[in-house]
């Protein structure tokens, strides 16, 4: 028995580690991967400097090594973007017939399709998920969001019976780093589907589908200045936010960034949708499938190492299965491959950042001095890079801060209930209302509590689903409007 095995043994004596598979690593390859060293501005159609000329690296969070650099656009870039969005949008775009402007879109997507293994080992390099879920997720949705949204450029007339629809003008789009492609997806697809153009910001730590992206848009031959794509920080992010000629503002990312857009646009008439933070409730009631259950929750918070804003970042499970529940969760944990990347093997990939890294941490010494019992599986992180193993936190309450806040991280607080009512009350408790989980074999009951809780997405004996014909998006500081389905066609237009 190795080392590593007995530690786990002495921390889960239950568990039999010499049957517990270990697996022989299986990297992806990277020799089809062709990056720049730097990378420009994609605006009108072209890759252009930045007018400042400054640069800012972006790294691979698994090795901290940089993997390139990219502009840091300042004022005189986003008014070029916008110039270029606006000049496309009245002379092109807009003017177009709405099924060529599909073949566009539809031609985006069968391009992503076919170089889906490259974006897919990008977007881990990048960002620290695992490779599984960049391929089997990430991609193939956001390749599905400009099918879905390529198909509905002719249809708009079905879509708002009755009435005709008008495009808003140019779209500034500010995305988070979570999931970069799919985010840039979510946006795009509708806002092009629906006639208007864009200006779209990565986020810091996440800029490269994004570039890959704009060369893709290059090859399909997409108009120029229809999408311009721009890297940059929060004040980058602020001057699209506050641009004159800007009609519409589509965002995500955490709830602080959000008032802060609510504020700006007070007034301006401008549209605007926010997707912002979360604080799911997963709730399993002593009649639910236990062992389905348990693997719904390790998927609902360990996914994408928690950085997910529908996360089901809280557990609440009914008493009388709670013990059982707990060893399950446990056990299933120590199993939990946390790694490289680029491995398939790997389950829990590298946090995002330094900082984000330093914000779980944070809430996990809160946790520990609000009084809350720990639980980590001993677990051995590589040494360069950033990683957080899996942890549980129990005796905590509703008023405990890991209860309240957003970690974004593989940090799960787990409390207990007795009744329905009470489950629904602690549910709702939170400031957030973005999504939910509940485990049950009794339809009734999950009529019940879908109903009851406060929030845009509820899975039943399921979590982090996701469909590009279902609409998403928040209650409460979790944001307004929706994105996705036919409903996410609406903040792109205006109806006549
Ligand atoms: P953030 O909200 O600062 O960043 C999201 C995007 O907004 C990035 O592209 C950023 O450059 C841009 N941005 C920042 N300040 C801006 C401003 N004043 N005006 C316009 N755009 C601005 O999120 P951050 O700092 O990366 O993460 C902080 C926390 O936010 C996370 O720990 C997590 O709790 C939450 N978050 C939630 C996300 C979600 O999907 N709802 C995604 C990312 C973060
Ligand atoms: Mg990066």
């Amino acid at each position: 028995m190795t080392k590593e095995k007995k530690r786990l043994k002495v921390a889960n004596p239950h568990i039999d580690y010499d049957t517990v598979w270990t697996y022989a690593p299986a990297p992806e390859s990277t020799d089809h991967i062709h990056l720049k060293r730097r990378y420009e501005l994609f605006i009108n159609g072209e890759f252009v400097p930045p007018v400042k000329g400054k640069y800012f690296a972006t790294v691979n969070p698994a090795t901290e090594e940089k993997l390139a650099e990219v502009p840091e656009a300042t004022g005189e870039d986003i008014d070029k973007a916008v110039a270029a969005a606006r000049s496309a949008f009245e002379k092109v775009w807009s003017p177009m017939p709405p099924a060529e402007r599909g073949k566009y879109i539809y031609r985006i997507a069968r391009l992503l399709q076919e170089r889906a293994r490259e974006f897919a080992v990008i977007e881990s390099l990048d960002g620290g998920k695992p490779i599984r879920e960049s391929r089997d997720i990430d991609i193939p949705l956001a390749a599905a969001h400009f099918f879905y949204y390529a198909g509905w450029a002719d249809k708009l007339e079905y879509a708002f019976p009755g009435r005709k629809t008008r495009p808003l003008g140019v779209a500034g789009q500010i995305i988070p780093w979570n999931f970069p492609l799919l985010m840039a997806a979510w946006k795009i697809a509708p806002a092009l589907a629906t006639g208007n153009t864009v200006v779209l910001k990565t986020a810091e730590t996440t800029p490269l589908t994004a570039m890959k992206l704009a060369e893709l848009f290059q090859d399909a031959e997409l108009p120029p200045g229809v999408v311009n794509i721009v890297t940059g920080g929060g004040k980058t992010g602020q001057m699209i936010v506050n641009h004159p000629d800007v009609d519409k503002i589509a965002f995500t990312g955490s709830t602080e960034v959000g008032k802060y857009i609510r504020k700006a646009l007070a007034g301006t008439g401008k549209r605007y949708t926010l997707e912002l933070g979360g604080k799911a409730a997963n709730i399993i009631f002593e009649d639910a499938a236990v062992d389905q259950a348990v693997e719904g929750i390790i998927n609902g918070i360990f996914f994408n190492q928690g950085h997910v804003c529908c996360a089901g970042s809280r557990l609440y499970v009914q008493e009388s299965i709670a013990p059982e529940i707990l060893r399950k969760l446990k056990d299933r944990i120590a199993t939990l491959i946390v790694g490289d990347p680029l491995d398939k093997n790997t389950d829990i990939g590298a946090i995002n950042s330094r900082m984000q890294l330093e914000k779980i941490e944070s809430y996990v010494r809160i946790g520990k001095e609000e009084g809350g019992a720990i639980f980590q599986p001993p677990c051995k992180l590589p040494a360069k890079g950033y990683w957080h193993p899996p942890t549980l936190f129990t005796d905590v309450s509703q008023s405990h801060r890991i209860v309240q806040e957003e970690i974004f991280g593989p940090v799960l607080p787990i409390q207990t209930f007795r009744t329905v009512d009470e489950v629904i009350t602690k549910a709702n408790n939170t400031p957030y209302g973005l999504s939910g989980g509940v485990w049950t074999d009794k339809g009734a009951k999950i009529f019940k509590v879908t109903k009851q809780i406060r929030a845009g997405v509820v899975w039943a004996n399921t979590y982090n689903k996701f469909d590009p014909t279902s609409p998403f998006g928040g209650y409460k500081e979790s944001g307004l409007g929706r994105e996705g389905g036919l409903q996410g066609l609406l903040p792109y237009v205006e109806l006549v």
